[in-house]
């Protein structure tokens, strides 16, 4: 049996819990002008959530390839195409990073905003590399983010933090809590997400949970296995801004080219 994707259940947050993320609207900016100014051929992006940088791309004139493998965020991207009126730009495909498929060589595959650590280990991530690279057309590009681990990140679960409260003017509307636990052997992070939904005298009508791991990897490591994927590197950038990457950089931003 087949796992239902995590994101399933994130869809109705989705907004919310993107707008709770400090570099979420630089990382945008700096993915929608690499789809742009990609070479001609299809432009993939792995992993759109809720279209927020695909839609823009679209919007700006673009076609793209949208890949997810969870049907509500896949869902949630087509309505928000449509009320931009760009649905025709974008082709969605419901499949998983590590064994999608394209009618046509790739010349540009970007898995933006962390989603590479959805994939639990470090085979699996190497699993999806080999896969792009199998996608591309010779020196097609492939552009993706992780953030740089911090070591101070709780053993044992720790505060709950109060991630979103999105409400409406009668203050009806939904709070977003986030409990995060590292686990430092598995390099995993248990997400545990309490939903509330709240009637307009601020009363809690229901609660949700939702948990979702999230997989960290060392910047060498990265390096490793796009190596050994048959990429070779472009650049490393430490943010969404192609500053250098050095001590205290919040990102590992990689850019590498399928060679032959
Ligand atoms: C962090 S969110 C998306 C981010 C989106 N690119 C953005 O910048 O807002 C990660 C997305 O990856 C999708 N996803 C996670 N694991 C996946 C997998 N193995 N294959 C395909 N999609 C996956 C999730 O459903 C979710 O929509």
């Amino acid at each position: 049996m087949t796992a239902r994707p995590a994101y399933d259940d994130f869809a109705a947050i989705y907004d919310a819990w993107v707008d709770g993320v400090a570099a979420a609207d630089e990382m945008r900016s700096f993915y929608v002008e690499l789809l742009l100014a990609a070479a001609d051929g299809p432009v993939v992006e792995l992993g759109v959530g809720n279209g927020r940088i695909c839609i823009e791309a679209a919007r700006r004139g673009r076609r793209v390839i949208g890949v997810d493998s969870s049907a509500a965020i896949l869902e949630l991207c087509r309505r928000r195409a449509d009320e931009a009126g760009v649905a025709d730009r974008l082709e969605l495909i419901a499949a998983d990073f590590r064994d999608f498929e394209l009618e046509q060589p790739a010349s540009l595959v970007v898995i933006p905003f962390h989603s590479i650590g959805h994939l639990p280990t470090d085979e699996e991530k190497l699993r999806c590399m080999a896969r792009i690279h199998s996608q591309l057309a010779p020196g097609g590009r492939f552009v993706w983010d992780h953030f740089i681990f911090d070591s101070d990140y709780p053993t044992t679960p720790g505060t709950l933090n109060l991630r979103a409260d999105v409400r409406d003017a009668d203050g009806r509307g939904r709070l977003v809590w986030e409990l995060s636990t590292r686990d430092a052997e598995r390099r995993m992070i248990d997400i545990l997400v309490r939903i509330e939904e709240v009637d307009a005298t601020g009363a809690v009508e229901a609660t949700r949970y939702v948990r979702m791991e999230m997989s960290w990897i060392a910047p060498e490591r990265s390096r490793e296995l796009l190596e050994r994927a048959g990429f070779e590197i472009e650049a490393l950038y430490g943010d969404f801004r192609r500053g250098p990457f050095e001590d205290g950089a919040s990102h590992q931003v990689w850019c590498a080219r399928r060679s032959g």
